[in-house]
């Protein structure tokens, strides 16, 4: 127990590591999503700037009936990085003739908050939480499959958005791969609009994606012994026009040092040199439709969000 538990600090202890290294210097987002992460993400889809939780919660509420309706049943319905599940209630209690539900999620923490989250969801005939990465998830979920059982992905929220184009096109081929004639695949996507509403959404005024973002720092210090002083790091939030996509950076004030000993690393930044923490790529609807297309699924359906941009793509695995 405790030396798989060394182990794996090892191996992140270098993945950090190398991420510092790297330039530009990077750390990988999914280690935003620690118990404290997920919670400032929960909060996050609660404030006015950030208009994608919201145009989700509409859509996927608004179009309950027909996204229900047009699922492939009976319906095993897993969810990737399902978080709190909220916004997926409406569509799952909408689902003709009742689901099972499965969560994928790499935080333990969401897990339990989606069960309760889902716990009197209409339908819901059987519900399993998988704590790890989207693929690995999906296959467990896979395996579990009776006879007879028609599999839903659902990928919602922008998720996608978090993964290079090539690495969603990658990720995307992987979940048909792992999907069977017959099944569905669920597509949550931002859409591309005017970045002065993004960057907004991305640096909200009460400084809650300041802190998503700062407490990667923390959770290093608290799971690694990483030294260095996060408050000594801003948040950034930048538009990169080039790729399309949103970034959040956390950017020295003042020569920063930072120190792995776990992983014999150390270095400094100087000011204003910064780390990237995460990319968020947005899509037009017609690419997102594409982009299921190429991985081999066929459009069913898309709904899109009216007052903010965001889109809903119901794919077909046949
Ligand atoms: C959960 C990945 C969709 O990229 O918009 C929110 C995470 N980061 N604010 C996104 C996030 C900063 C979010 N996703």
């Amino acid at each position: 127990m405790i030396e798989a538990a060394s182990a794996e600090g090892t191996a992140l202890a270098w993945e950090v590591a190398a991420g510092l290294n790297a330039r530009p210097r990077v750390l990988p987002c999914r280690l935003l999503y620690d118990s404290v992460g997920s919670a400032l993400f929960e909060a996050i889809t609660l404030l006015p700037e950030y208009g994608l939780a919201r145009a989700d919660r509409k859509l996927l509420r608004q179009h309950a009936a027909a996204i229900g309706a047009a699922l492939p049943r009976p319906s095993v319905v897993v969810e990737l990085g399902a978080g709190s599940a909220r916004k997926t209630r409406p569509v799952l209690a909408a689902i003709p003739g009742g689901f099972a539900y499965t969560a994928v999620d790499i935080s333990p923490e969401a897990v339990r908050i989606c069960r309760r989250a889902l716990a009197e969801t209409p339908g819901m005939a059987a519900w399993r939480g998988v704590v790890a990465e989207f693929l690995p998830g999906l296959e467990q979920a896979a395996a579990e499959r009776r006879p007879g059982q028609r599999l839903t992905v659902f990928f919602l929220g922008g998720t996608i958005g978090n993964l290079s184009r090539d690495a969603a096109a990658g990720l995307l081929r992987g979940i048909h791969a792992r999907l069977a004639p017959g099944d569905a695949l669920l597509l949550g996507t931002d859409l591309e609009q005017n970045p002065a509403r993004l960057l907004p959404a991305y640096d909200d005024a009460a400084g809650v994606t300041a802190a998503f973002n700062r407490n990667l720092l923390v959770r290093l210090r608290r799971e690694l012994g990483a030294q260095m002083d996060p408050a000594g790091f801003a948040h950034e939030a930048r538009w990169n026009a080039a790729e399309r996509r949103m970034e959040m950076h956390l950017r020295a004030v003042g020569e920063q040092a930072i120190a792995i000993p776990e992983a014999g690393f150390a270095c400094r930044l100087a000011d204003g040199e910064s780390i990237w923490t995460e990319a968020s790529y947005k899509y037009t609807a017609q690419e997102t439709r594409h982009l299921g297309a190429t991985a081999g699924f066929e459009v069913v359906a898309q709904w899109r969000g009216e007052e903010w941009p965001a889109a809903e793509t119901l794919f077909a695995r046949n």
